[in-house]
């Protein structure tokens, strides 16, 4: 079997077809102004509403919402597999398609990464069974010999070349264990030794995998009091901490059907639930929960519940998880919260009381709006008219961050109850100027353009809902896809500055911003293609066929530094804000600590006080 097709290469596919000639050719089209249209290939339709952009190209049905770029075309159209769509367009354009490793069987270099670790994890395993001192560390910690072997749980022998002497022979298998981060190049090389040492010595080592089984890295705990406590893998190329739940493996395996997760935040937590009989357990990798681990979850079930402990880091914790959920938020998904009693974790609890009580608590965790409404109603004075109007406030940038549909009114339903207004009226208020930068109408599950049908003229009237005044991630999103050269105008501080900023979209913008800096000839067909398997594709063809009102690249790129520009000064306001709050719930404000907190609550959209 040949290797993977390089990804330039599909983006030089996509980027060097026309894509006009190539539907041209198998469906009749007529020229529309810029563009090019037809009676829609892919559903039933009298009048035309399939749209094929030469300048961006990639085609577009407001009626049916299929889109893709020319290599999408030939796979849904002539039925193609996606390596044959490759051959059929690199025929086209004369070219030979290469593979990744050369054309045999040859592992790839992640396969070869994979590999490594799964070899490295046993030798920790076997060294576990030969020490004394670390079956007796986790013989004290309650863990049984077969929960141990589930989780292929080990040590890490207390030397500082094992592993190099081991497993890194060669100057390739060195390079391997550089880059799964198992091995550390020496920062002063000293005469005599390796210039190389083991990342990971005298710890238990908890093997980190992928929801198939694969070993991605490792978290290594000390057996007594060292720092730190943990030591994890590096983020590698194999390895993302923003993606991965530790245990997701594991629970899947589990004999009983997955039906909620439950995410945690240590690996003995989930070693832990998992011996009591709570296989749902996971938990983030020492990282904060990332929409990205939401959507995870989400793949596999429909009801997932957040554990944090009853401190404050806890609550800290549970308050920024919810800033990530939030955009994945929808009916049908359930987000519970539960806060355990101070100085107790999942360990400690299953181990003292057992699955059943445990799993009892499981069922008084607060449902995400419950969750929302009381911690909001903890920072302000429900008793006067500006407590509830600041409720509303700090309502409003998080209620913007769920996508439009039954849940969001539920909630502002409910908020509506809670601070006295009508539900109209507090439509309006959260509605009002929009200064969120956000999204709202965002996954609108109207196809775009519906509104079309009964338009006659023959451009296509384009509007996403969110476009107009929407938000500036969107529109940070959509200059990029009209114009991608402008990522480059951007700095550096620029790009870290954004990763600041917890709005939804910030993940999507930043990625596009740095795939288009990696990749200097990146064509907007190109970046398309990119996402198209993802689950932002089609919103982003949505907003690519979204018409812009902007002249040229340069004015282009003066918005998109206004848009970053706004985002992340949003945040820092906002960041001050919480600041403010904090300090007024411990002690109080000054006059003019008072005024600043005014004039922030105002400029963050909090002006209209309710009557
Ligand atoms: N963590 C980490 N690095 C640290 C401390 C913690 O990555 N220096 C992560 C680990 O994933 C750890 C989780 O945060 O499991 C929770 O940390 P903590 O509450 O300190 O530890 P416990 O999980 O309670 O660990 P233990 O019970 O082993 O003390
Ligand atoms: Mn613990």
């Amino acid at each position: 079997m040949a290797g993977r097709v390089p990804q330039s290469f599909i983006d030089e596919l996509v980027t060097r077809t026309d894509i006009v000639e190539l539907i041209g050719t198998r469906v009749p089209l007529k020229k529309a102004g810029r563009e090019y249209r037809a009676c829609c290939p892919f559903h039933d339709e009298k009048t035309p509403s399939f749209w094929v952009s030469p300048d961006k190209q990639f085609y577009h049905c407001f009626g049916c919402g299929a889109h893709g770029t020319a290599l999408g075309f030939l796979m849904n159209y002539d039925q193609l597999p996606f390596p044959e769509a490759v051959e059929e367009l690199a025929g086209r354009l004369g070219l030979e398609v290469p593979h990744e490793g050369g054309a045999g069987p040859a592992p790839t270099q992640h396969e070869a990464m994979h590999e490594m670790l799964a070899r490295v994890a046993g030798f920790y395993e076997e060294s576990l069974r030969g020490n004394e001192r670390a079956r007796q560390y986790l013989r004290g910690r309650g863990l049984d010999a077969e929960i141990i072997a589930r989780f292929r749980i080990g040590y890490a022998p207390d030397a500082w070349n094992e592993v190099l002497r081991r497993f890194g022979a060669t100057e390739e298998s060195r390079g391997r264990l550089l880059g799964t981060g198992l091995i550390v190049e020496r920062e002063t090389p000293r005469p005599g030794s390796e210039p190389w040492y083991d990342r990971f010595r005298d710890r238990i080592m908890f093997p980190i995998r992928d929801p198939r089984g694969r070993v991605l890295g490792f978290g290594g705990r000390v057996l007594d009091k060292g720092e730190p406590k943990y030591l994890n893998s590096p983020e590698t190329e194999i390895f993302h901490k923003g993606r991965e739940l530790y245990g997701l493996h594991e629970a899947r395996l589990a004999r009983v059907k997955l039906e909620r997760l439950l995410i945690v935040e240590g690996y003995m937590d989930v070693v832990r639930l998992h011996q009591a009989g709570v296989q749902y357990a996971v938990a983030t990798l020492g990282t904060a929960t990332t929409a990205e681990h939401l959507r995870r979850a989400f793949k596999l079930v429909n009801e997932v519940v957040f554990c944090f402990d009853g401190d404050r880091a806890g609550r800290g914790a549970a308050w920024r998880a919810l800033q990530h959920v939030l955009p994945e938020a929808r009916e049908g998904r359930e987000v519970r919260f539960l806060f355990l009693p101070d100085g107790e974790d999942p360990d400690s609890l299953v181990g003292r009381e057992g699955r059943e009580a445990f799993e009892r608590r499981l069922g008084t965790a607060l449902p995400l709006s419950e969750y929302l409404i009381e911690h909001l109603r903890s920072q302000v004075d429900m008793a006067h008219a500006d407590g509830r109007a600041r409720l509303v406030a700090l309502a409003r940038p998080l209620i913007a961050l769920l996508p439009a549909g039954v849940y969001r009114e539920l909630l502002i339903e409910r908020l509506s109850s809670e601070v006295g207004l009508s539900g109209e009226r507090l439509q309006v208020l959260l509605a009002a100027d929009d200064a969120s930068g956000t999204p709202r109408a965002s996954r609108g599950d109207t196809p775009p353009g519906r509104d079309r049908d009964s338009a006659d003229s023959g451009t296509p009237r384009r509007r996403v809902p969110l476009a107009g005044r929407g938000g500036v991630v969107t529109q940070a999103i959509q200059l990029l896809l009209h114009y991608p050269a402008i990522a480059h105008d951007m700095s550096s501080e620029q790009l870290a500055a954004l990763t600041e900023a917890p709005t939804a979209g910030v993940p999507v913008l930043h990625e596009l911003l740095t795939q288009i800096r990696s990749q200097p000839t990146a064509s907007s067909a190109a970046l398309l293609e990119r996402w198209s398997q993802r689950p932002e594709g089609p919103r982003l063809f949505e907003l690519a066929s979204t018409e812009l009102h902007v002249p040229d690249a340069e004015a282009a790129s003066r918005e998109l530094a206004e848009a970053l520009a706004g985002l992340t000064g949003r945040e820092r306001r906002r960041q001050r804000l919480d600041q403010l709050i904090e300090k007024d719930r411990s002690g109080s404000l000054d006059a003019e600590e008072r005024a600043e907190f005014q004039t922030l609550i105002r400029s963050l959209g909090g002006a209209a006080a309710p009557r």
